[in-house]
């Protein structure tokens, strides 16, 4: 962590065009834990987040998939069980950040909500109020220092 933040810090002295990015956090406010993988051309590690707790990653690209996918689901290895997920997709595109919220194989928060919020409040706000995805492309750009926050629950 402090070696990343000295490098970050270093890097940012040599080329001043290059701005800090913000994070993707995913907030679990549901009483029960929610399970969270983030993906691009690899699968990471699940991640238990307890209620109450976060998840949360620098925004990256990867070098091969590009964008990137923080799925989630509500039960442990529901990943890989075909269980219905949440996926909160990415997309670091220079100055700006892509986000887009979708569900496979079922709808995990449904009768609930999700929602991501973007730091700057200029940007977009996802809100899937009943935990239902709405038709149509929910895709929003922001500059990408803002923190994009999605909230469970
Ligand atoms: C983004 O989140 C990080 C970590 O919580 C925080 O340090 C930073 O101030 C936040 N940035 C913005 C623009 O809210």
């Amino acid at each position: 962590m402090h070696f990343s933040t000295l490098a970050l810090t270093a890097t940012a002295a040599l080329t001043p065009l290059v701005h800090a990015v913000g994070n993707a956090i995913v907030h679990n406010n549901c009483a029960q834990p929610i399970y969270v993988w983030s993906v691009g051309s690899a699968v990471g590690p699940e991640n238990t987040v307890n209620p109450g707790a976060e998840y949360s990653e620098l925004f990256h690209s990867d070098p091969s998939s590009g964008g990137i996918a923080i799925k989630i689901t509500r039960t442990e290895n529901g990943l890989y069980d075909g269980s219905a997920q949440t996926d909160f997709a990415y997309s670091l595109d220079g100055n700006n950040i892509w986000y887009d919220l979708s569900d496979v194989f079922g709808d995990p928060f449904s009768g609930t909500s999700v929602v991501v919020a973007p730091s700057d409040t200029s940007c977009g706000t996802i809100d899937w109020s009943n935990g239902i995805p709405p038709s149509g492309s929910q895709v929003k750009v922001c500059e990408s220092g803002t923190n994009l926050t999605l909230t469970t629950c």
